[in-house]
């Protein structure tokens, strides 16, 4: 009886159906609000060093998240290939995330450490030089551009605004820490320290 009259007003039921979908929305979205781990870092997890903060600059100036994920998946396939999936707390201190879903080349949350500096070196210089059937473009130009100490500086003040815990002795050590690099040193950091902080087993 109560339903014809429902059935019969649509403009009611439009209401009502919106109601309904709005208490859906609040079930999924604010357990997160209360969750912690999705927002704390994972253990020892400390804001982008400054060459690697500026080598994840040159990483999302690139384009390289056009080709490479950062974001392993919770599925067995992925797990053996690269390592333990992601976890949130890994990228608290990234703005923005690079987790994306195009994947020309491999996925790059764990490929800290996996190759020396000098494969990444000449990886980066020319791919085909190590890896003959690549079609990932070269980034020779890199080696040759220096960094600027005043930009990292005022990109992790940017940054510590936003909450991130740089102290003043991180903003000391700018200068010292980039002098004499270039862009490459700066992107190889990076890329050395991808997953770093993540979950160390490789079978969850
Ligand atoms: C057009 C797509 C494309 C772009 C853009 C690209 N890559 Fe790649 N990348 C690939 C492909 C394909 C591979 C696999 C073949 C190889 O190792 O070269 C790869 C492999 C890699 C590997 C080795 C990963 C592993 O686990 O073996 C690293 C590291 C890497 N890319 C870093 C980068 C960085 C840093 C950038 C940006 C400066 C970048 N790539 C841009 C396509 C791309």
């Amino acid at each position: 009886m109560n339903h014809a009259i429902l059935e019969k007003n649509i403009g009611l039921m439009a209401v009502l159906v919106a109601v309904v979908i709005a208490i859906g929305g609040l079930v999924e979205i604010v357990p997160l609000m209360f969750q912690a781990q999705v927002i704390d870092p994972a253990p020892g997890l400390k804001p982008y060093p400054p060459l690697e903060l500026a080598g994840r600059d040159v990483y999302v100036r690139e384009g390289c998240y056009n080709c490479h994920s950062q974001m392993i998946r919770t599925l067995a396939s992925e797990v053996q290939r690269y390592g333990h999936y992601s976890v949130a707390g890994e990228s608290v201190y990234d703005r923005p995330f690079q987790w994306g879903s195009k994947r020309t080349g491999p996925d790059l949350a764990r490929v800290g450490g996996r190759y020396s500096d000098d494969w990444q070196r000449v990886h980066l210089t020319n791919p085909r030089d190590v890896v003959p059937e690549s079609n990932m473009p070269g980034f020779p130009w890199l080696a040759g551009n220096k960094l600027s100490a005043d930009d990292i500086t005022a990109h992790m003040r940017g940054l510590a605004r936003l909450g991130d815990p740089y102290t003043k002795a991180d903003f000391d050590g700018v200068a010292a820490a980039v002098e004499g690099k270039t862009e490459m040193d700066a992107l190889i950091a990076y890329l050395q320290g991808l997953g770093k902080f993540g979950p160390k087993e490789t079978q969850p």
